[in-house]
């Protein structure tokens, strides 16, 4: 079983996809990792993630084995890391490059240890779009900018990072726009997705009415 999430930053995507694939025993794929391993790569040489062929190598050459041993930079989650990542992401050949790695995910998927799992769970902005047009369940999360933000915003508190929450939410807002109007795979629901608005429903309940969704799946395909 393949399921994509497709959303805005900040809507609950991850933690959504995290839950399903313990309670589902399903391989999680954060596709943001992509763009931000690829963003990383220049921002660590000190070339900018405008420079398009630059960018392209760097997509060309990523691994897997690459992507986890950048993810462990202390940049990867950073507000550099999310910027360079979506300036990346906004490079069609970029995307074309990361695109057969994630498809594979999708025929091979295994656990962080290697082993096999039953399905895959995409998490991304055109998982359902692009990368698996054919999944079985896709589901498009989202929530206010106001929302998002006031979450972000929350989280930098717990870290100790001192921001407004006006430039959380500028920053947002500017993340959206970046995804939403580049010309290659913007970010919006795929025809069949399932809407999900977190701004309404706590993480609990956004859970909840997923597991109903997939289940009900799962009957249909026993009969
Ligand atoms: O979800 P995230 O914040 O880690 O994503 C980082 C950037 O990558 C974000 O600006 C959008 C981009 N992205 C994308 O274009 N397509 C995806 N499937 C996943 C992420």
């Amino acid at each position: 079983m393949i399921i994509t999430i497709d959303g805005p930053a900040s809507a609950g995507k991850g933690t959504l996809a995290q839950s399903l694939s313990q309670k589902y025993q399903m391989a999680y794929f954060d596709t943001g990792m992509v763009y931000r391993a690829v963003g990383l790569k220049l921002v660590l040489k000190g070339i900018s993630p405008d420079n398009e062929s630059e960018a392209e190598k760097a997509a060309l050459s990523l691994d897997f084995p690459q992507m986890i041993n950048l993810s462990k930079e202390a940049d990867f989650r950073s507000d550099v890391g999310g910027r360079a990542a979506s300036i990346v992401a906004a490079n069609p050949a970029v995307r074309t490059a990361l695109l057969k790695m994630q498809q594979d995910f999708a025929n091979n998927p295994v656990f962080g240890d290697g082993t096999p799992a039953k399905g895959a769970i995409y998490d991304g902005r055109d998982t359902g779009t692009v990368v698996c047009p054919n999944a079985d369940i896709k589901l498009y999360v989202t929530a206010s900018p106001e929302v998002r933000a006031e979450r972000r915003h929350k989280e930098f508190l717990a870290k100790g990072i001192n921001k407004t929450f006006e430039e959380v939410l500028a920053q947002i807002k500017e993340r959206d726009e970046r995804d939403q109007q580049r010309a290659a795979a913007p970010l919006k629901p795929a025809d069949d997705a399932i809407i999900i608005d977190t701004s309404i429903y706590d993480a609990k309940q956004v859970f909840n009415k997923v597991c109903e969704i997939i289940d009900s799946f799962q009957k249909k395909l026993e009969k």
